[in-house]
């Protein structure tokens, strides 16, 4: 599938240029620091020009402008020192604003992410979002601290030399320059970056696809492993390697003509400058000394230009980037979480004529209808795949349901806030992500100021404490990388030591003991009986064990819920 962008370049210009914010002095002036320093860096070779011309005693033009040869060399040099502090000054603006404006924009992509997971994780291959918040953020640097200015520059600087030239040395010479700076900095750009397009948002296709499923081989290398598929995967690896290559040089290539089709222009440019410049000698149209000048000032002018060329093989890029971006920033989450809706204090759950589906005409829940109150354990059972899990996470309204209502103290679940949901009702799913931190800090996620003493409650609980003393630091050990140095047990323990830990009054876990032996079993049971009196709690299982625990059990079937009598 082609990808196509879906702004014009213009508009992701407008839309980057609009998250700058507060940060637009900055680049303002970055833009006069640059210009400036290009009119100085220009000034070494016009004022160099001047004392050849002076030499020469060529100058009408000193009779003008009286210089002497201290103030010629001291500007001439002095216009290098000030270009050298200039363009410090232009790349330290840039580059502050650029990192600056990074740091922003991972921060917009995960407030962005927050919103729109999880039914965004569970639908989108997580790889290409991890290649959005790695390269693509990487690649916005580019347009921040590379592009906005030197397009801003290019604009100011010809401007400028145009006048220069004009007022100083020759109409007819301006008017060469200007058309150069026309033809180098906004036709052949044009042009180019019609002929780049393509080549720049395929490469990035690519790219991006390339890591997306390097990444997923390496997270699944394990399975690889074990189902000695090394070979296949190994192929397939080389195969979208040689997709990307081919794709890299298509680009390059592009770049390259482009780039030295603009060097030949410059240098027809000047060509015609100088030729111009002597048919206006010879026409006796101007005096040597001012043609010297004007076509030494063009010669050197042509910089800024250029560096505006040299953008359409990265702005392809960065469009296609920019336009990922703003895309995640701008989709509409499937779930709109609820801000400043209604609060309650859980006492009872009612749940009438439930219907949803994840794909049109292809129903998981059918009129679903159950209740449970204060107090009271309630199991569900059904085959794999009947819709346990995804019941449960209608409960928490990380889908919107399609029909029916799920209400809380009478509440439906769409009126309710968000946070207030979420204080209520905890949910330990099927698998328990551990970050690479120390226990106690994984368990702390759910409640950032517990004491050791809570920590240790929970963990008793759910029958982990006693594991985790046994580790070298206790609470304080560090869960190994990918959490891959716990069993699923353990994994699943802590899991549910955070449900304890959080105190919501409505605990819904799904499959809480299919990884853990009949002892653990028993005792994580015993600790939910024990919580039954202040709690509710509905229990996944597919164990018979675990079920015996339910004070009633409802029972799903080809996406109907019916209590179990
Ligand atoms: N994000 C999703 N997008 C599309 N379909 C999904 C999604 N999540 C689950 N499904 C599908 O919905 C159906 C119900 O899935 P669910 O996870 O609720 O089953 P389950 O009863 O919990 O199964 P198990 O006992 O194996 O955990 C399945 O057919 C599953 O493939
Ligand atoms: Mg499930």
């Amino acid at each position: 599938m082609k990808e196509k962008l879906r702004r014009s370049g213009i508009k992701i210009m407008a839309s980057l240029i609009v998250l700058l914010g507060s940060l637009s002095y900055i680049m303002v002036l970055a833009v006069l620091n640059g210009s400036l320093g290009f009119v100085a860096a220009m000034g070494v070779t016009v004022f160099g020009a001047t004392g050849v011309a002076k030499a020469l005693g060529l100058l009408g033009l000193c009779a003008e402008i009286p210089l002497s040869w201290g103030l010629i060399i001291g500007l001439a040099v002095g216009c290098g020192v000030v270009r050298g502090g200039l363009r410090y000054l232009e790349q330290y603006s840039n580059h502050f604003i650029a990192f600056k404006l990074l740091a922003v924009l991972r921060d917009k992509i995960f407030g962005a992410l927050r919103i729109l997971c999880p039914a965004k994780l569970e639908s989108k291959q997580k790889g290409s979002i991890i290649a959005m918040i790695t390269s693509d953020i990487e690649t916005l640097e580019v347009f921040y601290a590379h592009t906005i200015s030197p397009i801003c520059i290019a604009v100011l600087v010809s401007l400028a030399v145009f006048l220069f030239v004009g007022f100083v040395s020759s109409w007819y010479l301006a008017l060469v320059a200007l058309l150069g700076y026309l033809v180098i900095g906004i036709v052949v750009p044009l042009i180019s970056s019609k002929a780049l397009k393509e080549s720049g948002v395929n490469y990035r296709r690519e790219f991006a696809s390339f890591n997306a499923y390097f990444l997923d081989s390496i997270k699944g290398i394990k399975d690889i492993v074990l189902n000695n598929a090394e070979r296949e995967r190994e192929g397939e690896v080389d195969r979208r390697s040689d997709i990307l290559l081919k794709e890299t040089k298509k680009m390059k290539r592009g770049i390259t003509k482009a780039s030295s089709a603009t060097e030949l222009l410059v240098s027809l440019f000047i060509a015609l400058s100088l030729a111009v410049g002597v048919l206006l000698v010879h026409f006796g149209l101007l005096d040597l000394g001012k043609m010297l000048i004007g076509v030494v000032a063009i010669f050197g002018s042509f910089g800024p230009v250029l560096a505006v060329s040299a953008l359409p093989g990265n702005l392809t890029q960065t469009f296609a980037s920019g336009d990922r971006v703003l895309n995640l920033l701008e989709e509409k989450p499937a779930v709109t979480p609820v801000k400043n809706g209604k609060t309650f204090e859980y006492s009872d759950l009612k749940v009438d004529e439930l219907s949803f589906s994840y794909e049109k005409d292809a129903p998981v829940l059918k009129d679903v209808c159950m209740h449970a109150e204060k107090g009271e354990i309630i199991g569900i059972v059904g085959e794999s795949g009947c819709g346990k899990s995804t019941f449960l996470k209608l409960l928490l309204r990380f889908w919107e349901k399609d029909r029916g209502s799920i209400d809380y103290n009478g509440i439906d679940v769409d009126n309710i806030d968000s946070d207030n949901l979420l204080d209520n009702v905890t949910m330990v799913s099927q698998t328990t992500y551990l970050f690479d931190e120390s226990i106690e800090d994984n368990l702390r996620i759910a409640k950032p100021d517990a004491t050791q003493e809570e920590l240790e409650t929970a963990c008793k609980m759910a029958s982990v404490h006693d594991f985790i003393m046994t580790l070298p630091e206790g609470y304080k050990t560090q869960v190994g990388a990918m959490g891959d140095n716990l069993s699923a047990g353990e994994k699943q323990r802590i899991g549910l030591a955070r449900a304890f830990l959080k105190g919501s009054q409505l605990i819904l876990l799904d499959e809480p003991t299919s990884n853990v032996d009949s002892i653990n079993e028993g005792m994580i049971l015993k600790s939910l009986l024990e919580q039954k009196s202040k709690k509710s709690i509905i229990l996944v299982s597919h164990r018979e064990s675990t079920m015996a625990i339910a004070d009633r059990i409802y029972h799903v079937d080809g996406g109907i819920m019916q209590e179990v009598k």
